[in-house]
């Protein structure tokens, strides 16, 4: 399973990056609002840190513009993936960036049937809002799940980016049902490293590493 970080911040990116974890990255509107920056520079440093596909979302609703503002991301870097929302004139958009050879990855999915859409649209990526969907208590990963399903039954080629993920939780049940892709917060990354008997291990082999009066270097 490919891990992108879902975030704006670049001191994030830098970070995670160096880990060799990332496999990607992708940001939305209220994420580039947190961070702060220029929307077109910030997607063109985070496509100069990270090789895998970069999602820059578009935020015109009508097809001509919503391609107009793709074909400007698509132009900042070879990586860049435009993020275009679930709907009819994003499908259609979806459709013809797709058939000029750019990634597309297609948004604000709640549903299996919107995903079977967007797959039939030629999408690179469909991003699953599994968060969202829980907020509202519906289970999030069933959903998921049926997306498989369906993709499988069908030898679908779309990826499933597993979006608005919350907690570790989540990313353990993307894998156990074969998701392509998770997108993950900075620090549901770093609660995903963290484990109290790795500390506690680690805290005990010291010690006793300490007691031998020995060095390594
Ligand atoms: C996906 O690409 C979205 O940017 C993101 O995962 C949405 O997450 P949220 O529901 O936590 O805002």
């Amino acid at each position: 399973m490919k891990f992108f970080v879902d975030t704006a911040n670049l001191d994030d990116i830098r970070e995670l990056a160096a880990t060799g974890l990332l496999d990607g990255v992708t940001t939305n509107p209220s994420l580039i609002k947190k961070a702060g920056g220029d929307f077109l520079e910030t997607i063109a440093e985070i496509c100069r840190i990270v090789d895998g596909p970069v999602s820059a979302e578009t935020v015109a609703t009508d097809h001509e513009t919503m391609l107009a503002e793709g074909h400007k991301l698509a132009g900042i870097a070879e990586n860049v993936t435009i993020k275009v929302p679930l709907t009819m004139d994003g499908l259609k958009t979806c459709k013809v960036l797709t058939g000029e050879g750019t990634k597309v990855n297609v948004t604000l999915c709640f549903s299996a049937n919107q995903a079977l859409l967007a797959a039939k649209a030629g999408a690179s990526f469909i991003s699953p809002f599994v968060g969202r969907h829980d907020d509202v208590s519906q289970d999030g990963m069933a959903m998921v799940e049926d997306i498989r399903t369906i993709y499988d039954n069908y030898d679908f080629e779309t990826e499933i980016l597993v979006a608005s993920v919350r907690h570790p939780l989540h990313v353990l049940e993307a894998a156990l049902m074969g998701a392509d892709v998770v997108t993950v917060p900075p620090e549901v990354i770093r609660k995903l490293v963290n484990h109290p008997l790795t500390d506690k291990g680690l805290d005990a082999f010291l010690k006793d590493w300490a007691d031998t009066g020995q060095s390594i270097l």
